[in-house]
């Protein structure tokens, strides 16, 4: 038997204005999108926001139905726009952000397992690493690729 480890290394900020501007700009794009979240069941307002290669900025929120498990979080929303309307450009990073009561939440949002699970399909469908900012009122978490929040993607098919 052999033990091993995995290691995964993120930057904290404390604040958005220490992002670089790009990480700024694409944090408040995520920010703005939870404007457009539907969330009358959790009233956990979700907004992603991702960049193309091109520079583009995609926008998604959370959608929840009455019929619980047919909703789809806000990651989901904006990669799969992204995917389905702009499939020859890579996505180089996503923004997460959440607010409850229209105030933004303090700690960062950590994707659910199936948000990481498309975002890893994302980055493999491209080749290219996708970065990710994870917003909070008090502090910022930055990966630099899907891998860091998601080890040992599953990619065997
Ligand atoms: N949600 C997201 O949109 N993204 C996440 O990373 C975590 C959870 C949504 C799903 C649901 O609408 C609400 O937040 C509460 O779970």
């Amino acid at each position: 038997m052999t033990s091993k480890e995995i290691k995964i290394a993120y930057s904290e900020y404390e604040d958005i204005q220490q992002l670089n501007a790009m990480d700024r700009e694409l944090a408040e794009a995520a920010i703005e999108a939870t404007k457009g979240s539907y969330a009358p069941y959790s009233g956990f307002n979700v907004g992603a926001a991702v960049r193309l290669e091109d520079g583009e900025i995609i926008k998604g929120a959370n959608q929840e139905n009455a019929a619980y498990p047919s909703g789809i979080c806000a990651e989901r929303t904006a990669l799969f726009y992204a995917g389905a309307n702009r499939p020859d450009k890579a996505v180089t990073s996503i923004a997460i952000v959440a607010s409850q009561n229209g105030n933004l939440c303090n700690s960062p949002v950590t994707p659910c397992g199936s948000c990481r699970q498309v975002m890893a399909q994302t980055q493999l469908r491209s080749g290219v690493p996708m970065s990710i900012i994870l917003v909070g009122a008090s502090r910022i978490w930055r990966f630099e690729k899907v891998d860091d929040l998601l080890p040992l993607i599953f990619d065997s098919i």
